[in-house]
């Protein structure tokens, strides 16, 4: 794969007006979600569910590329179309998850190291065989009592940097996803702390590792308070703590940035985005967008309820989050574009 060839893919995936969607949840995350809208954990109704977000009419225009699970890039539409051929036909660049899921890390009690790199050169040509374009790994990074350690942060930044390096080997662009946790009641300066130590030692990696930083995509959390402090911070503050913590650690030759959402609510998912692309846009050296799962897809989810009847509504819902989150790529979300659904 020439290097051309992957950067002007990196560049699609962070253009103008559209983002990234993350539809890669492992079975077992799937099944999680799944359970709590009362529908049937099967390998049949994650198909259909995945279907029903592939073929929602439209999503091409906001979603620039949707990354999938190994189960979901094997499977069909209903009557027969790989779902694959599915994303590529509605304009939507098709990536894989590579990472096989955040282990316990030995010696390291409350903290986790991302696996899946045995084998990985030959599933990065398998997946690309298949049509994939790019890919994921994503790295968790928890907040607590002395952690995130050194240990944590030097042994997922080793493997987030020897899969990117592979990544781009094999002629996938690589999303580099470092995500730290909002569990927790840390307030937003402990979170700025974490994310800057975690993003500083991960470039250095990547850097030693000799990825192409024109071929990446980098996918942080922002920086927020935990879920549980009672002092959460104003819109405002976590745009500009967060984007003052990337131009700190990220190189400006980074392709893009696409943010997790990490558990925040679908709208202050769209407003903390619209608030960087508004205030920032002057000095931001790279695209800044998204790649959401739960604050697009939640409100579909709910409204399918794995009823057939449903899919139209729940189709709705999908592209009201992608219309979303779109404008706020762009700087241009409202509070009113919530109402106009
Ligand atoms: P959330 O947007 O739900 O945090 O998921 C993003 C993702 O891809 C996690 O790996």
């Amino acid at each position: 794969m020439d290097a051309q060839t992957l950067e002007n893919t990196a560049k699609a995936m962070v253009a103008p007006g559209k983002g990234l969607l993350a539809m890669d949840e492992s079975t077992g995350t799937s099944n999680q979600r799944f359970e709590k809208v009362g529908i049937p954990t099967t390998v049949e109704k994650r198909r259909e569910y995945r279907e029903l977000i592939l073929t929602a009419p439209r999503l091409g225009e906001f979603i620039s590329g949707a990354i999938l699970f190994d189960e979901t890039i094997r499977q069909t539409t209903e009557d027969g179309k790989p779902l694959i051929k599915v994303a590529i036909d509605a304009g939507i660049i098709p990536g894989i998850k590579l990472d096989t899921g955040a282990k316990d890390l030995a010696g390291h009690p409350g903290e986790k190291v991302t696996e899946g790199l045995d084998g990985l050169r030959d599933r990065i040509a398998e997946y690309v065989q298949m049509g994939a374009k790019f890919a994921k790994w994503r790295a968790v990074i928890t907040i607590g009592k002395d952690i995130p350690s050194l240990g944590c942060l030097e042994a997922n930044a080793h493997a987030l940097s020897r899969y990117a390096a592979l990544c781009q080997e094999g002629g996938l662009v690589a999303i580099v996803e470092p995500e730290v946790l909002m569990d927790g009641d840390h307030s937003i300066e402990r979170c700025y702390e974490a994310t800057e130590k975690t993003l500083h030692i991960l470039f250095d990696r990547l850097y030693t590792q000799r990825v192409v930083l024109e071929q990446m995509i980098l996918k942080p959390s922002m920086v927020i308070a935990g879920k549980d402090c009672p002092q959460q911070a104003s819109v405002d503050v976590v745009a500009e703590a967060t984007v003052t913590c990337l131009l700190r650690t990220v190189p400006a030759a980074v392709a893009g940035v696409a943010f997790l959402s990490g558990g925040q609510t679908n709208e202050l998912a769209s407003a903390h985005l619209n608030a960087m692309n508004v205030r920032f846009k002057d000095i931001l050296p790279w695209p800044v967008t998204f790649s959401y799962a739960r604050a697009i897809q939640q409100p579909a989810l709910e409204v399918w309820k794995g009823e057939e009847a449903n899919i139209k509504e729940a189709q709705k819902a999908l592209l009201h989050r992608a219309r979303c989150n779109a404008a706020a790529r762009n700087g241009e979300y409202s509070q009113e574009m919530e109402s106009a659904v």
